[in-house]
């Protein structure tokens, strides 16, 4: 890009414009001191990127295309241009691609592609590396700052994007000095499970003030802050409960898919109890009578420490048993389906016990809170930085210049199969 080129490379790049694209890069390879930066240059300044896209909905594996394009150096006024660093792969990508999430894509040629086009992804972490006119003068984006986008659709799946309306559309999380304690990793992952998790802790029931409320009934017991219980603990957005949870003294019941042996099971039990579960129970434990007749009576000193908050990730038979487990004028907040089986909405528990179910979609609930989900962001990020919050593990996609179609294409549509070590994350390197 002839912004942050001088005139020697901007010579290379014109004389690169006919070699082989990994040729071109070795050639115009610059060092960095924080991350690695990449030039891959076309004639004039145009910077060439790739995304992956689709123009109609079906599996990843069959609709994805990796599309190659050119970026002009000619920004428009407001817009930015940013290189991708990080992006994960979540369930909601992978139905947006299947036709089957709420949210649709816009469907366009601005990628030159041949049918109108768009690409999946709504969270990552970007590097700004070009400015439009009148952007540095808003003070708010410099070259070298880290961005996310600031809502959902953004299209991550690409190498880099020109942004427009940039100061509104990217949400600038540090400059280049203020890296340190954060990774691209971390910084992709932040915007979507995380915020879920903070968010529905926090505004359906004051958890905090019945633990304060509970400590002031009773100063001499060590029991612990007031309960919420969840299913699909082990997912992004349970992991992310389970931490918030512990840090503001709330006690947790998680629950988690048996795994393929005794041992794996009982490691991501360890793990979860690691994080800061209170207690961590297979679906096969939770479902079984016993436990609302036992354990659970055991975990409430018999109802006293009441489940007012159930999470709900699953779906299904998991669903019905969370809504077993609430005590009476308990909440359920649903946010997933990840076993595709709905729930009946128990008649008399809805009436005797006065139940209250609620549903959670971070993007609506981002769009009537812009200021507040900027505020939960940078929180979290603060206690990345503090060591006091952990991301998800990730399953790392290499992004290279030369990657295969197939491999990232696989890495999409792997994302829905399940017990996996974590969820696929695209690294960028050098593209
Ligand atoms: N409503 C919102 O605003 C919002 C925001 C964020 C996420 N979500 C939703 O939350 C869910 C989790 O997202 P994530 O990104 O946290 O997921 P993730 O990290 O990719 O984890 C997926 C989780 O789903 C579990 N799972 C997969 N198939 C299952 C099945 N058939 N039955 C029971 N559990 C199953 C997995 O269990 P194992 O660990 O056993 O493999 C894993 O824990 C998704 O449905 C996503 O769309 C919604």
């Amino acid at each position: 890009m002839s912004a942050v080129l001088g005139p020697r490379a901007a010579a290379m790049r014109l004389t690169s414009a006919s070699l082989r694209p990994s040729t071109a890069r070795l050639s115009l390879r610059l060092p960095l001191p924080l991350t690695p930066r990449r030039y891959k240059s076309g004639p004039y300044g145009y910077t060439q990127a790739k995304a992956l896209v689709f123009s109609h909905y079906g599996e990843p594996s069959d609709v994805l295309h990796l599309h190659q394009h050119s970026i002009s150096p000619s920004l428009p006024p407001g817009a930015v241009l940013v290189r991708t660093l990080a992006a994960p792969v979540n369930p909601s990508d992978v139905n947006t691609v299947q036709g089957t999430y709420a949210a649709k894509p816009t469907f366009t040629t601005l990628l030159g592609t041949p049918a109108p086009s768009a690409v999946p992804g709504n969270e990552g972490c970007f590097e700004v590396v070009a400015l439009g006119p009148g952007v540095a003068e808003t003070g708010t984006l410099a070259r070298g700052d880290w961005v996310i986008p600031s809502t959902t659709g953004f299209g991550t799946f690409r190498t880099h994007a020109l942004v427009d309306n940039a100061t509104k559309s990217l949400l600038r999380v540090c400059d280049a000095a203020s890296r340190a304690g954060l990774t691209p990793a971390q910084v992709a992952t932040v915007s979507v499970n995380p915020c879920s998790a903070y968010r529905m802790l926090r505004d359906y029931v004051d958890l905090i003030a019945q633990s304060v409320a509970a400590f002031a009934a009773r100063p001499d017991t060590t029991g612990g802050g007031a309960w919420f219980l969840q299913n699909g603990a082990n997912s992004g957005v349970g992991r992310a409960a389970i931490q918030l949870g512990a840090l503001w003294g709330l006690r947790s019941i998680n629950v988690i898919r048996e795994r393929d042996t005794p041992a794996a099971t009982a490691a991501l039990r360890d793990e979860l109890l690691a994080l800061g579960a209170t207690v961590v129970v297979t679906e096969a434990e939770f479902l079984n009578r016993e436990f609302a007749a036992s354990t659970l009576k055991s975990l409430t000193r018999d109802g006293r420490d009441p489940i007012m908050l159930g999470l709900n990730c699953v779906g299904g038979k998991s669903a019905a048993g969370v809504v077993r487990c609430l005590a009476p004028k308990g909440t359920m907040v649903t946010y997933g389906g990840m076993s595709r089986q709905s729930f009946p909405f128990p008649t008399g528990p809805q009436i005797f016990k006065r139940l209250r179910f609620e549903g959670f979609w971070l993007s609506e609930w981002s769009k009537e809170n812009p200021a507040e989900k900027r505020r939960t962001i940078e929180e979290i990020l603060g206690l990345i930085k503090l060591g006091k919050f952990k991301e998800a593990p990730v399953e790392e996609v290499r992004w290279e210049w030369d990657t295969e179609e197939k491999v990232l294409k696989e890495a999409v549509q792997g994302t829905l199969q399940g017990f996996r070590s974590g969820k696929g994350l695209f690294v960028f390197g050098e593209t």
